[in-house]
């Protein structure tokens, strides 16, 4: 497959080499030409501009800072129908998320795109995701999927699948509102030391 990335940072590289490895054929799009082209070339990724990189091939990952999302696509011109992976967390340094009332980050960048968004990669960090393969104790790294358009969805899970990853699809992308609340709780956990695992009993434990 042919995926464009957009941003050369850490998720970029986390994620990018984890699909170079599995044979696709990787474009990584950013602002700074030295950065990007450092990046591609530790990955075996091409290198190019943002908006090359969202209309790159049969999907675009979206590896910024949300709040400079829209913009940057907003510049690289009609994405309607194309298929973006939100893995942004709108989070501000006070943990909370900054889009606010209303809908999600994931929703937004739909809106304001009309492309087939789906949220994914988003809820934990590219240590995990550059881990060959993200495996625990309790088996395969489970990814949360949300999105409104089942091949749009099917697509990101044979991208989960390919980092060595369980893809399970949650819901329509309303539900991406919920999965972005919860991974902003899991980071205050995760920030103060404290292991969110422990508040989870095994689903039998629950009754009725
Ligand atoms: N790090 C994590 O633990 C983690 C986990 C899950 C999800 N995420 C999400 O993944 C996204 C990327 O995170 P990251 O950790 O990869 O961040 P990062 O390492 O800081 O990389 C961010 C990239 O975005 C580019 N960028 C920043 N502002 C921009 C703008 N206004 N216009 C165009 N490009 C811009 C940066 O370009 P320069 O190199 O030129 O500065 C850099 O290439 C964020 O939305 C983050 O919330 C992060």
């Amino acid at each position: 497959m042919r995926i464009g990335i957009l941003g050369a940072g850490n998720m970029a590289e986390a994620l990018g080499g984890q699909w170079v490895r599995a044979g696709h054929d990787v474009l990584v799009g950013g602002r700074s030409p030295e950065r990007t082209a450092a990046l591609a070339a530790r990955i075996g990724a091409r290198a190019g501009t943002l908006g090359e990189a969202a209309r790159y091939g049969e999907a675009a990952l979206l590896a910024l800072p949300y709040d400079s999302v829209v913009g940057v696509l907003d510049a690289a011109g009609d994405l309607r129908g194309r298929v973006l992976v939100d893995c942004t967390n709108a989070v501000g340094p006070d943990l909370a998320l900054t889009t606010g009332p209303g809908p999600g980050a994931a929703r937004r960048i739909a809106a304001a795109t009309g492309a087939r968004v789906v949220k994914a990669f988003n809820h934990v960090t590219p240590a995990v995701w550059s881990r060959t393969p993200p495996v625990f104790a309790d088996g395969p790294l489970a990814v949360p999927l949300c999105g409104d358009d089942e091949d749009a969805l099917a697509l990101v899970a044979r991208l989960a699948e390919d980092l060595g990853c369980a893809p399970l699809v949650v819901g329509p992308l309303e539900r991406a509102d919920l999965l972005e609340a919860t991974t902003a709780f899991l980071i205050g956990m995760w920030h103060s030391g404290r292991d969110p695992r422990t508040l989870l009993p095994p689903p039998a434990a629950l009754g009725g």
